[in-house]
């Protein structure tokens, strides 16, 4: 049976593509059959006529995933804003169940397969109102959650975490990002530890010359090869 994670973050630009990113490399290196899906991208390029997801196309880079596009992205927009709207300014639905179907697919091929969420557990994906988590109940998925370790964070994580427990999805634990070291993100990580009942699965360091956009991975490959908790991660070992 295929590993699914569906990595859901506390909020848009948090780093849930840099950490597709690294996992996925590190899943192909160690030789995993491995997939990256994100249902709904916003925000891309066109290149050579081809319309390209910012997202998609940094994890592909750094990873080496080879699999084609419409098989991993089946909804990409241009206008980098929450999907409904994208959806409805380049007048295209997005349709639920071709994502369910391009997943059921993906499942048959693939042994461990981690799902890029757009922001958010409440993000609208269409103009009528059905929600991100109604897509992580529908497709099944447990979470690992991606916070930031900044000003801010103790609300966004927590308001996440207890909004996940009231409607029923699982976060297996969470993966602080951006980490630089300073006494006040201690402090936050600390104070999330002790008012959540959720697992620290790791923390991720503030990295040098990254930027999705520009397709810049600066020392991420680097940065992971050393994080040793990634193959908790993997495994699905860590409490
Ligand atoms: N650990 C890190 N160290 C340094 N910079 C980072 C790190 N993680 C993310 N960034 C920066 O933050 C930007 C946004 O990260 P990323 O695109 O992964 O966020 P996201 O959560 O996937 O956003 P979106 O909601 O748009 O998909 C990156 O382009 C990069 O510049
Ligand atoms: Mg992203």
């Amino acid at each position: 049976m295929a590993r699914e994670i569906f990595v859901l973050g506390t909020d848009t630009d948090v780093g849930k593509t840099v950490i597709s990113a690294g996992i996925m490399y590190r899943l192909l290196l160690k030789g995993y059959k491995a997939c990256y899906f994100k249902p709904v991208s916003s925000g891309g390029a066109y290149i050579g006529g081809d319309f390209y997801s910012y997202d998609v196309s940094f994890v592909k880079n750094v990873s080496g995933f080879p699999e084609v596009e419409d098989n991993i992205n089946p909804f990409r927009f241009r206008t980098p804003v929450s999907p409904h709207l994208a959806s409805s300014l380049e007048n295209r639905k997005i349709n639920i169940n071709v994502i369910l179907d391009t997943y059921k697919e993906l499942k048959k091929k693939y042994d461990f397969i981690l799902v890029e969420g757009c922001g958010g557990l409440a993000v609208p994906l269409t103009d009528e109102g059905y929600m991100q988590y109604q897509l992580i109940k529908e497709l099944g998925l447990g979470c690992v959650l991606v916070s930031k370790t900044t000003l801010g964070t103790i609300n966004h994580t927590l308001l996440t975490l207890k909004f996940a427990e009231n409607i029923g999805i699982k976060i297996e634990g969470i993966l602080f990002n951006g980490y630089n070291g300073s006494r006040w993100e201690e402090d936050n990580i600390k104070t999330i530890r002790k008012l959540a009942d959720v697992a620290v699965l790791g923390i991720i360091p503030k990295m040098e010359g990254i930027h999705v956009e520009n397709l810049k991975a600066g020392n991420l490959k680097a940065v992971f090869d050393e994080l040793t908790f990634i193959e908790d991660l993997i495994a699905g070992t860590k409490d």
